[in-house]
């Protein structure tokens, strides 16, 4: 997914009519201003944005959505939030999600750094993170995802008992992450170097990432990552 990607054609207008979709749009994958400020909130209320008050589940870097989607198809008693810091990009499972009418799917054009602006504390009861971004070099490590600085406000986010569910193709970045999850205090689950050992576990929805990693034989490793509160 390169950043200079050409803006998709009608794009205003497309984004426009998905907008029921959207609960949260940021500055074009740019920290703003106000998203930056510690004590800026703007958070959603799932009961209206839903309609009901099923629990919540986040995907944080959806891409794509096949995921998110799949997910979302299987298990409708639960509401999913997909967030995406590409707008060019979530275009395209909100569009799909319109087309195929799901209803437990909502839609944050943000950066993950922002949630506690918009996502209520103790609210959460999963999210997944499908393949994210590995920023090998050192200098991005508090970039990562999986770092101690995000870890912090996802347990803010989460129930006490929620977790992370993370799957990478990265093993360095497997195993920073596992440490990450130690040192803030989470329990390490079902923790797999080879998830696909043997064949697609038929309780795993394959994202677009990992088909391409799969079909290139290289092994998935997948963990849960407990808050123990
Ligand atoms: C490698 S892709 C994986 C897409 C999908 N989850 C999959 O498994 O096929 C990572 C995605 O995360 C998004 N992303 C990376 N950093 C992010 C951040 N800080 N906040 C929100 N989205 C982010 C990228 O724009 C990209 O779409």
């Amino acid at each position: 997914m390169s950043m200079r990607m050409r803006k998709k054609r009608n794009f205003d207008a497309r984004m426009e009519a998905c907008g029921d979709l959207l609960l949260a749009k940021g500055a074009g994958g740019i920290l703003n201003m106000k998203e930056a400020a510690e004590n800026y909130r703007n958070l959603v209320d799932f009961s209206k944005a839903f309609g009901n008050d099923n629990p919540v589940a986040l995907e944080i870097g959806c891409g794509k959505g096949g995921f998110v989607i799949a997910l979302a198809k299987e298990t409708p008693n639960i509401n999913y939030l997909a967030l995406e810091k590409m707008s060019n990009v979530i275009l395209t499972p909100m569009e799909e999600v319109k087309k195929q009418g799901i209803d437990n799917i909502r839609f944050l054009n943000i950066r993950a750094e922002c949630l506690p602006c918009y996502i209520p504390e103790g609210s959460l009861d999963a999210i997944y993170l499908n393949f994210s971004t590995p920023l090998p070099k050192l200098g991005y490590a508090t970039q990562r995802l999986t770092h101690r600085n995000f870890l912090e406000k996802y347990k803010k986010l989460l129930k006490v008992g929620g977790r992370i569910l993370q799957k990478t193709d990265d093993r360095d970045f497997f195993e920073f992450s596992l440490g990450e999850y130690e040192a803030c205090g989470f329990a390490l689950e079902n923790v797999t170097y080879d998830l696909h050992e043997g064949g697609n576990p038929d309780w795993n929805v394959v994202t677009e990432y990992e088909q391409k990693w799969v079909e290139r034989g290289l092994p998935i490793h997948r963990v849960e990552a407990v808050y123990k509160g």
